[in-house]
């Protein structure tokens, strides 16, 4: 059993595609243990992206991570942080293949609509950050 953290970025909650990522999340056979609607602090989304924070993009997906709600969950599974992984699609929406989130709801890499954690050790420090308060369920 694992645990991931993803997020839908402010463009999916915008788009009310909230329910339709939830829907193919729990389709998958992996559950939603924490959620929460939320507007990101400027310093939570800096240490969620800390890994890029050389890289040019990194100002631009900080200021998208803080333009509106963003949803945050935990999803538990077996597998989960890979299973998660592929159901989202290549980070750019126009590699990732049809049937993925990105690969069916979005088209540019600034908004591929969704996150999740890259291995097992960002997934914990990433549900630290998102969930200080801890999660209703295991
Ligand atoms: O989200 P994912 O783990 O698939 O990709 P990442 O390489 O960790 O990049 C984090 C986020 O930065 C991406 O989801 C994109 O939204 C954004 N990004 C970007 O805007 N331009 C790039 N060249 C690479 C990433
Ligand atoms: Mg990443």
């Amino acid at each position: 059993m694992e645990k991931t953290l993803v997020l839908i970025k402010p463009g999916g909650v915008a788009r009310n595609l909230i329910g339709v990522i939830s829907q193919r999340i729990e389709s998958r056979g992996l559950s939603i243990t924490a959620m929460k609607l939320i507007n990101a602090e400027r310093s939570t989304v800096e240490k969620h992206y800390a890994e890029h924070a050389s890289r040019p993009f990194f100002g631009e997906v900080c200021d998208y991570l803080t333009s509106g709600p963003v949803l945050a969950m935990v999803v538990s599974g077996t597998n989960a942080v890979k299973a998660i992984r592929a159901t989202m699609g290549a980070t750019n929406p126009l590699d990732a293949s049809p049937g993925t989130i990105r690969g069916d709801f979005a088209l540019s890499i600034e908004d591929n609509l969704v996150h999740s954690s890259a291995d097992l050790e960002a997934a914990q420090n990433e549900i630290a950050l998102w969930f200080p308060e801890g999660i209703v369920k295991n």
